[in-house]
């Protein structure tokens, strides 16, 4: 990880090695936070957020959900946001803001127990590799499940619920791939470990529903307003794996990975094994969208 300097930590920057928490924090115990991933790139009119109303709401929203109650309003963490890419001196970065319970009483009912919150942004490049984007990546069908929205909360970015994830990709690293792909209780696909999933078929593109247990990706909703206005159909619709192998072309979504072609799933490549070409457009369109080039999302963009 490249540190930048500062992190914004409970209403004020502080060094980024000066951030800590005590052992005592009730989220290191128990999970019980929640967290957004942002991020800002350099674009031809400078320094630009993509999407930061939305991903502050799905934060508030995140929180709101675990019982979390933020202790700054809304423009004081867009605010705080913009701040840190700026003091720290970031063209391109990604921003982790952080919502936790800090140190009071233990037990599982978090009373007189602090909400912390934090704002980190530093430099990271593509999630899954600078070549993922042109080579595609190969993946496995997890055999973890993605947590159950009769379990868990999994519209929120819960951090606890991050636990299946990592489950799900050390199991797939392990095993030689680059990420995995998880389905939800009734067996049908729900998303990737950090990714939002879709395939292409005869034409048409489709996404698995949330009620799979899949996040409602800022990512996956930007590309279905993208596949709309370059006239791709596109629908969200139950996949079974059968549906994923036999896909035309399958992508993975999100705010760390971008858009991504899934090029074999379990060793069997996916039509030819290479990106599709209807992966590749959505590809470019959707960097022209994120880099403030395409003025019918310029609502998207945050120049700081
Ligand atoms: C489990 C999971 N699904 C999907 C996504 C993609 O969501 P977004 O496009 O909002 O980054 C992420 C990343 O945040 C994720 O962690």
């Amino acid at each position: 990880m490249e540190k930048s300097k500062y992190i914004w930590f409970d209403g004020n920057f502080v060094d980024w090695d000066s951030a800590q928490v005590n052992v005592m924090t009730h989220t290191l115990h128990y999970g019980t936070g929640v967290f957004e991933g942002i991020r800002a790139r350099n674009t031809d009119q400078g320094v630009s957020i993509f999407r930061l109303d939305d991903h502050v709401d799905r934060l508030y929203a995140s929180a709101d959900s675990y019982h979390l109650k933020i202790p700054f309003e809304k423009n004081e963490i867009i605010e705080a946001i913009k701040e840190v890419v700026k003091i720290n001196e970031l063209d391109s970065a990604y921003i982790r803001p952080l919502i936790f319970f800090g140190e009071g009483e233990m037990g599982l009912l978090p009373n007189n127990v602090p909400v912390r919150v934090s704002i980190a942004a530093w430099y990271w490049g593509a999630y899954l590799g600078d070549d993922a984007v042109n080579r595609g990546v190969n993946v496995c069908i997890s055999k973890w499940r993605r947590i159950s929205p009769t379990s868990f909360i999994p519209l929120a970015k819960g951090v606890g619920g991050y636990m299946n994830s990592t489950l799900a990709k050390i199991d797939a690293v392990e095993n030689g791939y680059d990420d995995a792909i998880m389905l939800g209780d009734d067996g049908t696909v729900a998303e990737g470990s950090g990714q939002n999933i879709f395939i292409v078929k005869e034409g048409n593109i489709y996404t698995p529903p949330n009620t799979t247990g899949a996040l409602n990706g800022i990512t996956r909703r930007t590309v279905i307003e993208i596949s709309k206005n370059n006239n791709i159909p596109i629908d969200e619709k139950n996949l079974t794996v059968d549906d994923l192998k036999t896909a035309d072309e399958v992508f993975f979504t999100g705010t760390a990975t971008g858009v991504i072609g899934v090029v074999s799933i379990d060793g069997g490549n996916i039509a030819d094994g290479q990106v599709g070409n209807v992966t590749s457009q959505i590809i470019d369109s959707y960097e022209d969208v994120v880099n403030a080039k395409d003025d019918n999302f310029k609502s998207y963009i945050t120049l700081i």
